[in-house]
């Protein structure tokens, strides 16, 4: 008797926020392979990658060159912990991103995921703040409806309400502002980008004097904000949101777990957008999937109390910097720098975002948004008044039919519904012209399909 693997993943695999009722009738999607920027199902059937997997594979798949080091590490040393020990591949690599960090962030600590990244960063900035003599420094601000991770501690800087209800109550100290959405901006701000910006800002400064500055940890800030629908700062806003930091001595927290590598056509997001950030969150990208591994970069300032005396960083994770993910992410970077991604995202974007604008024309787009290689569509019900569908419609339109309908016609993207409705796009950073013009063929094909429906 064969292996049904379709039997075995109804009857035992646990899919991630995925609704598994879906598949009472249909084939759960099966991905067996994947080569540059395309991947394949268990029919043979071929997908272009829209969205990097989940916003990670940044040099495309089928790099044996990425399989190769992770072989090599795993047979010279496949594990040793980062507990009281290193290991040639993680100093190698805090090396290299020290090197490619802005600034003095030039200590690195490794996790082996996102939200294990923004946890560690919180809990760094709870425990730096003991160790400085504000012991009541604590909560932690962040956007509406951005998304930070799913552990209980990143859960509560996530600013997703439905999300979130079912694990009340979370770690205390989570407070909300608003993103930079200018497409929704309030209406004595909508006229100007910079003015949204600046308000958009202060509600932080706002914030902090609400909750009291003696009791503000951090702020944490993606450079452009994925749920949503893919949020850029507005002109200054970042200036200003640094100000607002330095002025009451909360600490910048850049969670570029999608933002870096590359994705925004730099290293990191902040320096696309010219802050310098006392921590970043990174993760994904790092080893283009090749194998996990998350981690936090940070200011010089941060490490120092832990420098001497007894002090020690109360947190640690088996698997942080795992051999093989440190070599496969100095591989990766190899790549990034022999191919220049970063640049081929800055000299591609521009055909990217206009490719994606011919979109504008169909009645159910309502805005076209993003930055590099990183971009969201909102679908509304009417473009002159901005109406969004209700959320039975949305039901209808987004799960009934579009995450289907983009892949059955060969494209692996994002219909997202956790704001406004949007579907959400980040190619590997390999793509080109050819393969903007297949995502638009597509879109625009399933786009005039589901408007019929509405
Ligand atoms: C900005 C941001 N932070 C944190 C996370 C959590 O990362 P992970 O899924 O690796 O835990 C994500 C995941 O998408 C993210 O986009």
């Amino acid at each position: 008797m064969t292996f049904d693997l379709q039997e075995a993943a109804k009857q035992h695999l646990w899919l991630h926020f995925t609704r598994m009722s879906a598949y009472g009738d249909g084939d759960v999607p099966v991905i067996v392979r994947g080569s540059g920027p395309y991947v394949y199902d268990d029919k043979g059937k071929r997908y272009l990658d829209g969205l990097s997997g989940l916003f990670v594979s940044m040099v495309g798949h089928g790099r044996t060159e990425l399989a190769e080091a992770a072989s090599k590490q795993a047979s010279e040393l496949a594990y040793f912990p980062l507990w009281s020990y290193a290991h040639p591949s993680a100093v190698t690599l805090a090396a290299r991103l020290a090197e490619l960090a802005p600034g003095d962030l030039n200590r690195v600590f490794f996790t082996t995921s996102g939200s294990e990244a923004v946890e560690s960063a919180w809990k760094l900035a709870k425990q730096y703040f003991k160790l400085k003599g504000e012991p009541g420094r604590y909560k932690v601000i962040s956007r509406d409806i951005a998304y930070h991770g799913t552990s209980m501690g990143a859960l509560a800087v996530t600013g997703l309400a439905a999300i979130k209800g079912d694990f009340e109550p979370l770690p205390p100290g989570g407070v909300r502002v608003p993103n930079t959405n200018f497409y929704r901006a309030p209406d004595f701000v909508a006229h100007s980008e910079e003015e949204f910006g600046i308000w958009a800002a202060d509600e932080i400064e706002r914030a902090i004097l609400r909750e009291g500055p003696e009791s503000v940890a951090a702020v944490f800030i993606e450079p452009v904000q994925n749920s949503g629908g893919c949020f850029p700062p507005p002109p200054g806003y970042f200036q200003r949101v640094r100000e607002i930091c330095d002025r009451y001595g909360v600490l910048l927290v850049s969670d570029e777990v999608i933002c870096a590598f590359g994705r925004l056509g730099y290293y990191f997001g902040s320096e696309r957008y010219g802050y310098v950030p006392d921590i970043i969150t990174f993760a994904k990208g790092a080893t283009s999937g090749y194998s996990p591994l998350g981690g936090m970069i940070v200011r010089d300032y941060l490490m120092e109390p832990f420098l001497s005396g007894h002090a020690t960083f109360l947190h640690g994770i088996t698997f942080a910097g795992h051999p093989v993910s440190a070599a496969v992410a100095l591989a990766n970077l190899e790549i990034f720098e022999r191919e220049d991604l970063p640049g081929n995202v800055r000299a591609n974007e521009a055909g990217f975002r206009a490719t994606l604008e011919k979109l504008s024309d169909l009645p159910i787009v309502g805005d076209v948004r993003g930055a590099g290689y990183f971009y969201g569509i909102e679908l509304v019900k009417d473009k002159d008044t901005k109406e969004t569908f209700d959320d039975d419609e949305s039901e209808r339109l987004l799960r009934g039919f579009l995450s289907h309908a983009l892949f059955d016609a060969g494209l692996v993207c994002r219909a997202d519904d956790r704001g406004d409705p949007v579907i959400q796009l980040a190619p590997p950073l390999i793509c080109t012209q050819e393969h903007f013009d297949e995502i638009e063929r597509i879109l625009r094909e399933v786009l005039t399909e589901a408007w019929k429906r509405v």
